[in-house]
């Protein structure tokens, strides 16, 4: 028998070097830019809290559901004093940038608004044992390495699209679409609210728009254009919903760009008022996908007075400096290939073209849709804010202080900065995450086509082909996920990850700091967070390929969702 003194000897060193604890690997996603790891590590369970009260409410809200999420992990309350957590105003640093510094006084963190504060704790989460996003107290070792870091993004606008026309997604689902964003520092939500397949958003002024127009009688089957599920599919936010997801996104360092398409995309509109079109219809929402050829009549006063009237009221829910004006795909649609363009044939649009000295010929229609660009940027213009468009815009006389967006390659991109316009890309070659990214698409969710795995999104360098002087015009990247074939919440997130963790490095990390084998080991920690928030995502850069392993939500939660939104799946 071993003497007590030696075991309670033995029983002190455990208990001391268990205290000390052995710090997560540092797997931060997106890395950031600047780190330096030294050798020890501060507990943070029970530690000591100080809060400038100089921040302002929103950072303050930050930091106390960081605690929160701190407290009930380690299932101890932090309590008021020196010595450890402290968060200070440093007003000499940009809104994003962040500094830490951990040694063995404690964890110090300077910011100097809302996003810094909130990147620097969700840096510190990602340090941390994966039990931190957890909502119970778990055993781990609660310790965060001694280190400094000095972060701060490579690019201002970081973005990620979510269309709800083709699909609708209810509010806790664009709230789980948020906060994926917000682990991993994006800033811009790019809503797409309205297509020829729904219109999605309450428009007190226009009732039809969600009375008619955001429901379509059926839904295509496959790529079986002849056929429909027959099912009526729909959904609509009212303006209260939206502003609730506003302020949820805007507390987590997220701004909402809504997008109403125009002229084109707007076949639900005209399903809810035919007058608005060329040929007065009557028009239907659409079932199938694809590009329609019924657009907005842009000889008609009365399509100018509806487009001011929608964005008044899109302006009094959204607050973003930017509102997406479209701008995609109006012409040659894809359906009934024998019709000619409505606006080759309409008296009104004839007429309009001719009072704008506007010649016949195949720029006739670019310069027409540049026409309703203009009108409409400069109503925007006029309240103070200012338009994005997708890279069709720029086929006319693109007015200053328009937005390109380039989704077409990356051409429209650099001709867009090479003229002054300021460029976000978004290439589909890298950024359509409708697009599979399994090696085995036979056994991937069916989708619309494509291939754009985790190493292409990884490895776009958004500069290259840029000139230095219009690199300033560089805004920043987003990757875009349309939902034609994608029907359920499981099978978006499945899309979306663990693909927006790699573009979060292409737009957080500056370029010396971006490496692919770092950034795929540190994927695992990532599932772990993921699972932690019951959030799917693809495994297939680990080997195992389409939905073969299991949802992270049950089955009871799944079927409950359809019953709820029968879908066609
Ligand atoms: C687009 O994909 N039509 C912008
Ligand atoms: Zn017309």
């Amino acid at each position: 028998m071993k003497h007590p003194s030696i075991l309670a000897a033995l029983a002190l060193l455990a208990a001391l070097s268990c205290s000390k604890g052995t710090p997560q690997p540092f797997q931060v996603i997106p890395m950031p830019n600047e780190v330096t790891i030294a050798k020890g590590v501060f507990p943070v369970k029970g530690a000591a809290l100080q809060v400038d009260q100089a921040l302002d409410a929103p950072s303050q809200a930050a930091i106390s559901a960081f605690v929160q999420a701190l407290e009930t992990a380690t299932g101890k309350a932090l309590k008021e004093g020196e010595g450890g957590f402290s968060f200070h105003l440093n007003p000499d640093l940009e809104a994003e940038e962040y500094f830490i510094r951990i040694d063995k006084k404690g964890v110090a963190v300077e910011a100097s608004a809302l996003n810094g504060f909130l990147y620097a704790c969700e840096t510190l989460k990602q340090m941390l044992p994966v039990e931190i996003y957890g909502s119970r107290k778990a055993k781990a070792d609660w310790v965060l390495p001694r280190a400094t870091i000095h972060d701060k993004p490579r690019f201002a606008y970081r973005g990620m699209h979510l269309d709800s026309s083709r699909h609708f997604w209810s509010l806790d689902e664009v709230k789980r679409y948020i906060d994926v964003m917000a682990t991993y520092k994006l800033n811009r939500l790019h809503w797409h609210l309205t297509d020829d397949q729904g219109w999605r958003m309450q428009i007190k002024r226009y009732p039809r728009l969600t009375e008619v127009g955001a429901w379509r009688a059926g839904t295509v089957v496959g790529k079986d254009w002849g056929r429909t599920d027959g099912i009526l599919y729909g959904g609509f936010y009212t303006q209260d919903q939206l502003r609730e997801v506003v302020e949820y996104a805007a507390a987590r360092g997220i701004t909402i760009i809504p997008e109403i398409d125009l002229p084109g995309h707007m076949v639900a509109a005209l399903a809810s008022y035919p007058e608005l079109g060329c040929t007065g219809g009557p028009y239907k929402v659409w079932e199938r996908w694809g590009v329609a050829k019924d657009i907005l009549c842009a000889g008609n006063e009365e399509v100018f007075t509806f487009l001011e009237n929608v964005l008044y009221e899109v302006m009094q829910v959204f607050p973003s400096e930017y509102i997406h004006i479209g701008g995609d795909e109006c012409f040659n649609g894809d359906a009934e290939p024998e019709r000619p363009d409505p606006w080759d044939i309409c008296p009104k649009c004839a007429r309009r073209m001719a009072q704008l000295g506007i010649r016949r010929g195949p720029g006739a229609k670019h310069e027409l849709q540049n026409y309703v660009t203009s009108r409409i940027q400069k109503y925007l213009s006029d309240n103070g804010r200012r338009i994005i468009g997708w890279d069709e815009i720029l086929e006319g006389n693109l007015q200053p202080g328009a937005t390109v967006m380039s989704w077409r390659g990356t051409e429209g991109g650099i001709q867009a900065a090479a003229r002054g316009f300021d460029a976000i890309f978004t290439p589909t070659g890298y950024f359509y995450f409708d697009y599979y990214q399994g090696r085995e698409r036979d056994k991937e969710p069916f989708g619309i086509g494509g291939y754009v795995p985790l190493e292409k999104v990884y490895s776009y360098e958004p500069l290259q082909g840029i000139p230095p002087r219009d690199q300033q015009h560089i805004l920043g990247v987003q990757a875009n996920l349309w939902t034609e074939y994608i029907s359920m919440p499981e099978h978006l997130e499945y899309m979306l990850l663990p693909r927006m963790c790699a573009l979060s490095e292409v737009q957080w990390c500056n370029a010396d700091n971006k490496d692919y084998e770092r950034f795929n080991a540190s994927l695992d920690h990532t599932f772990g967070i993921l699972d932690k928030k019951g959030v799917n995502y693809s495994l297939d850069c680990r080997g195992l390929v389409g939905l073969e392993r299991k949802p992270a939500r049950s089955a009871a939660d799944l079927e409950a969702y359809l019953e709820a939104n029968p879908v066609n799946w």
